[in-house]
C-alpha cells in the first residue's frame, strides 16, 4: 500500500472512530443521571379501594446485573390503568405503586452482564416481565408492570434487560409508547392465536386502543376491518383512516346486521372482542365459518353464553388473549418496521399533566392512543 492510500485509510478510520465515539457518547454517562427523579405513584385513597395519582421524588436505582437504566421519554395508558387507579384490577396488596404497563425511553446506564443492549438503544418495556416466548408462564399476572410491578409513569425505569425489547426503527417514542399492551393484543388477536389472511373481513369493536391498532394491522394484511362506534365523528375519522366498513353499535343496537351486509352475507373472519357481555352475542352472530374470535375486554363487563353448538358447526375458534409475550412483541415490532404501521395517536400529554391524560381515558372522547411525553 502507498503512503497516500495509507494516509486515506487511516483518516477514514479516524473519521469512523470519530462518528462511533460522537454516538456513544451521545447517551450520557453514569455520572449524568441524578440521584432523584420526578415520578408518580398511585397512593391508597383513604379507606377506599381505588388509589389517587401523586407525583412524588424517588431516588433513581442504578441497574444491578443484568439489569438496564431505562430514560422513559414516553409513556401511553390503556384502559387497564383506569381499573388498576379504581382498584378495580388485581395488584396484590399494594400500598402504592408506580401506574402505566406502557413506556419507552433510551437506555442510559446498563449493569454488569446485559448483552441484549447498549448505551443510547431505543426500548420499551415488555407487559408481563415474565413471559419471553411460548406459553406463559405460572402466575404470569404477578409481573405485570404498572401492576404487581412498578410501571413506568416515572423519568427513570430499572428493569431487567430480559423485560425489555428494541424499538421499532419506524417510529418515535410516543409512538413506541402504544405498543406493549394493545399493540401486543391486536398482534396475538389477528396474528398468533388468529389466523388473518389477505381479504378476509375483520370486526372491531369501538374506537379504543385495541381496536384501531387492529384496524392498522389488518389493513397492513390486506385484510378489510369493519368498525362500530357510538360516534359517527369517530367512525369518519375510521374512515379516513382507511377502514372498509363502519357500524354506529348505538343508533344500530342489532349491528351485526349492516356488518353481515358489508361483507356481502359471508360473516367475518375475524373478531377483536373487547366489549364482552354487550358484544359477544353480536360478534356470535357476524362471524363466517371457519372464523376466529379473540376474547380480550369486558367494556361493558365480562359473561355472555358461548353457544358450543353453533361454534362446533361452524369451525370457530375462540381464543382468551392476555397481552403476549417478548417474542410475540418482537415480531410485531418487525412487522410495523416492514409494513409502515404508524400507531393513531389522539393526544400527546406533557408529564405535568398526567392526571389530565386520566381524564380524558376516562371520558372516551379519544381515538386510538393517548400518550404522555416525559
Ligand atoms: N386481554 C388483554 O390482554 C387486554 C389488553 C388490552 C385491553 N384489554 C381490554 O380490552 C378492552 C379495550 O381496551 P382498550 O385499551 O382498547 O380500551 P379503550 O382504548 O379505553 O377503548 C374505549 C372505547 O371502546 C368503546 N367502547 C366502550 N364501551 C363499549 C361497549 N360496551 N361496546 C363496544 N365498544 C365500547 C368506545 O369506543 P367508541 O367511543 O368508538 O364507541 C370507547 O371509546 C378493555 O376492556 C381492556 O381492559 C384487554
Amino acid at each position: 500500500m502507498n503512503t497516500s492510500l495509507l494516509q486515506r485509510v487511516s483518516s477514514i478510520a479516524a473519521l469512523a472512530c470519530l462518528a462511533a465515539c460522537a454516538s456513544i457518547s451521545a447517551a450520557p454517562a453514569a455520572k449524568d443521571i441524578p440521584a432523584t427523579q420526578k415520578q408518580y405513584r398511585l397512593v391508597r385513597d383513604g379507606g377506599g379501594h381505588g388509589y389517587k395519582l401523586e407525583l412524588t421524588d424517588a431516588p433513581v436505582r442504578m441497574p444491578g446485573d443484568h439489569e438496564v437504566l431505562i430514560r422513559v421519554r414516553a409513556t401511553s395508558l390503556n384502559r387497564r390503568d383506569v381499573f388498576v387507579m379504581k382498584g378495580q384490577y388485581p395488584v396484590g396488596s399494594r400500598d402504592s405503586l408506580v401506574p402505566l404497563s406502557d413506556g419507552a425511553g433510551e437506555i442510559v446506564a446498563i449493569g454488569h452482564g446485559v448483552t441484549r443492549f447498549r448505551l443510547g438503544d431505543r426500548v420499551a418495556g415488555i407487559f408481563f416481565q415474565n413471559w419471553l416466548s411460548g406459553r406463559p408462564p405460572e402466575k404470569v399476572a404477578s409481573a405485570a408492570l404498572g401492576g404487581s410491578l412498578d410501571g413506568m409513569l416515572t423519568q427513570y425505569a430499572t428493569l431487567n434487560e430480559q423485560g425489555v425489547v428494541h424499538l421499532p426503527k419506524s417510529l418515535s417514542f410516543e409512538e413506541g409508547a402504544t405498543l406493549p399492551c394493545v399493540g401486543v393484543t391486536a398482534w396475538n388477536g389477528l396474528f398468533t392465536r388468529g389466523r388473518i389472511q389477505p381479504g378476509d373481513y375483520v370486526l372491531l369493536e369501538g374506537t379504543g386502543g385495541v381496536s384501531t391498532f387492529g384496524l392498522q394491522l389488518a389493513l397492513a394484511a390486506g385484510a378489510k376491518p369493519i368498525i362500530t362506534s357510538s360516534s359517527d365523528a369517530k367512525l369518519e375519522r375510521a374512515k379516513a383512516l382507511g377502514a372498509f366498513g363502519t357500524v354506529n353499535y348505538k343508533s344500530t343496537p342489532d349491528w351485526e346486521k349492516p356488518v353481515l351486509a358489508l361483507t356481502g352475507g359471508v360473516g367475518v373472519h375475524e373478531v377483536l372482542e373487547v366489549g364482552g357481555k354487550d358484544t359477544l352475542p353480536h360478534a356470535l352472530a357476524s362471524i363466517a365459518p371457519g372464523g376466529d374470535i379473540a376474547l380480550i375486554g369486558g367494556l361493558g363487563g365480562f359473561g355472555g353464553n358461548i353457544p358450543a353448538l353453533q361454534l362446533l358447526d361452524r369451525n370457530i375458534d375462540i381464543s382468551g388473549i392476555y397481552v403476549g409475550s417478548r417474542e410475540n412483541f418482537e415480531a410485531l415490532n418487525a412487522f410495523i418496521d416492514q409494513h409502515g404501521v404508524k400507531p393513531v395517536i389522539d393526544k400527546v400529554f406533557e408529564f405535568k399533566d398526567a392526571p389530565a391524560a386520566y381524564e380524558l381515558m376516562e371520558s372516551d372522547q379519544f381515538l386510538g392512543k393517548i400518550v404522555i411525553r416525559l
